[in-house]
């Protein structure tokens, strides 16, 4: 998959600068999706939450990619899905495959070629479209529409990058980004929260408390519910998306200031779990509000918050390549889990906490669990 870095600047300046703006737009999204993929009666019913998180998260997602109605059309969001599945099963056949093999082998196993066929059709014309309009009227286009497609078709350097193609790469590239990380994390924390029924009461408060001191959702108010971010950092420490972030191959040989000398074609990547084990009180266990707790501390406001990333917390990577999307993912992952707490009563079927399998050192939730949930009652 071929992108330059010009995504850089659309997540962090397009996405992440607009998270005020774009609020209303993911609560809107946000909540119609949960409705729409989910029917929750007064009854304890099943639900299989990965099933449920998949829809949701690719619509909202691309409530800011493509905007309405294509983020609602669940073919277009179909594809998106099973491309990732596809993208990581493939990779995972050509790293045990040897190197001289690999293009002849991909042309057989990968299915990118297949997903950008329909996505051509899908906003192959949007692009298009949107292309004449640019030219035709420039500065003058005063009403251009507030989402990826028109950022990428902006900022896209001059040459293949801005071939409608590489354009409609780009819309994939961000979507293999985004939907399978943001929901395994929302995943993850519901199952946290699914064993930790003291904290249900809690968080329903916070969050309570906030949207009536603030009048409603704003992006301030959602950095207020500290408690709320407090879980789904301690969730993402525990179950995190990679156990190996920060990978990386020296592409020359290398000396670091320590004295450490590593050749040629090293790889190298952080140990994730063992660092977020390391300097906490009872680290293997989940303590929802440990974050919570530690921002209390004389200089430590900041420092625990949920996007906050260190050598010490990787869960989102760290330094030059930390993850630019989880601003826009965190914000998403709040408004999502706010809706459920103030909405829905939930619990498991089973006592124990769903277990995490491994797929290389990618980690991957349980997705086979089922969780019982209702209406709330109060
Ligand atoms: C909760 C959801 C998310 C999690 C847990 C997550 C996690 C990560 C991690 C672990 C990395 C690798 C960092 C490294 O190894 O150095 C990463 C990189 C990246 N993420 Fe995310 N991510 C999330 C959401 C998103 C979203 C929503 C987007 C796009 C809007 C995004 C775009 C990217 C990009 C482009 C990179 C590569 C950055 C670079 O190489 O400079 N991510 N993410």
């Amino acid at each position: 998959m071929r992108t330059e870095m010009y995504h850089l600047k659309i997540i962090q300046v397009n996405l992440t600068q607009r998270l005020s703006s774009i609020l209303p737009d993911i609560v809107d999204e946000v909540t119609l999706a949960w409705q729409d993929n989910t029917n929750i009666t007064d009854q304890w019913a099943e639900i299989n939450l990965w099933e449920v998180m998949l829809r949701v998260i690719s619509r909202a997602v691309n409530r800011m990619f493509v905007g309405l109605p294509l983020c609602r059309n669940q073919e277009f969001l179909d594809n998106l899905v099973e491309h990732a599945v596809e993208v990581i099963k493939t990779g995972t056949i050509l790293d045990m495959t040897p190197r001289a093999f690999r293009w002849f082998v991909s042309r057989y196993t990968s299915n990118t070629p297949k997903t950008m066929k329909k996505l051509m059709q899908f906003i192959g014309p949007i692009f298009e479209e949107r292309k004449q309009k640019l030219a035709k009227l420039g500065d003058k286009w005063t009403d251009r529409p507030d989402d990826a497609i028109q950022w990428i078709l902006e900022n896209a350097p001059p040459g293949e990058s801005s071939s409608t193609v590489q354009m409609v790469n780009m819309i994939l590239f961000l979507n293999f980004a985004a939907i399978h990380t943001t929901s395994l994390s929302v995943t993850q924390a519901l199952y946290d929260l699914s064993v930790h029924q003291e904290l249900h009461t809690p968080l329903k408060e916070e969050i309570r408390s906030v949207l009536a001191e603030d009048g409603g959702w704003t992006k301030q108010g959602l950095t207020k519910m500290k408690k709320l971010d407090s879980v789904l950092r301690e969730s993402q420490r525990l179950h995190g998306v990679t156990s190996a972030p920060l990978m990386r191959r020296a592409r020359v040989p290398f000396t670091f200031s320590d004295g450490t000398f590593i050749p040629k074609g090293t790889v190298l990547c952080a140990p994730a779990s063992a660092i977020h084990f390391d300097g906490f009180e009872n680290p293997l266990e989940f303590d929802g509000f440990r974050y919570e707790r530690l921002r209390k501390e004389e200089g430590q406001a900041t420092k625990h918050q949920m996007v906050s990333t260190s050598m010490e917390y990787l869960a989102f990577g760290h330094g030059k390549h930390a993850c630019p999307g989880r601003f826009f993912a965190t914000n998403e992952l709040k408004v999502l889990l706010c809706h459920i707490i103030m909405k829905c009563e939930f619990k498991g079927l089973a006592a124990k906490r769903a277990e995490d399998s491994f797929f290389g050192f990618n980690r991957v939730a349980d997705t086979s669990v089922n969780l019982l949930i209702r209406n709330r009652k109060d």
